[in-house]
């Protein structure tokens, strides 16, 4: 199995509910590491460069409001199969179809504030991590 790298982000939702560090548990418990990592309130540009492909989609300006409505946590994660591995970690997008003990089951309500994002591919995981981070911020094994 490959050593991967992902991104993801701890949403303003969570950060407000004090669950940074359960949810790290949850990544670390599961053989991710974590290789990069801050708190940041991103701006409204910010947001929008991000989640750029979903501009045309009807629900973009609420997704961008919400985003920016707080802190979160940005983090890169290394381990096998780790774009994977995260996404089930977290669950389905809609809580409502999140499995049990997955991320979104467990800690969000709502498909607008769904407590984390995670990177879908190997190719958006390496721009999401670049969007966010630069290479001096990275302490990975596999650098
Ligand atoms: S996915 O996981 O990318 O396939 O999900 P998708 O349905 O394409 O959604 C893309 C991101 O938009 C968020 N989303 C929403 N935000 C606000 N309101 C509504 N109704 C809504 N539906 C989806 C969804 O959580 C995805 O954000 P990220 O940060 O990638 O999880």
């Amino acid at each position: 199995m490959a050593i991967q790298r992902t991104f993801s982000i701890i949403k303003p939702d969570a950060v407000a509910k004090n669950l940074i560090g359960a949810i790290y548990n949850r990544f670390e418990s599961a053989g991710l590491t974590i290789i990069a990592s801050k708190m940041i309130h991103m701006s409204q540009e910010q947001a929008e460069g991000f989640y750029a492909e979903h501009k045309e989609r009807p629900f973009f300006a609420d997704l961008v409001a919400f985003m920016t409505s707080g802190p979160v946590m940005v983090q890169a994660l290394e381990g096998e199969n780790a774009v994977l591995a995260n996404r089930e970690i977290m669950g389905a997008t809609n809580p409502a179809d999140a499995a049990r003990g997955t991320l979104r089951a467990d800690y969000a309500t709502e498909v607008s504030e769904n407590a984390v994002h995670g990177s879908d591919a190997v190719e958006s995981a390496a721009r999401e991590i670049a969007y966010f981070f630069s290479d001096d911020e990275i302490c990975a094994r596999t650098r």
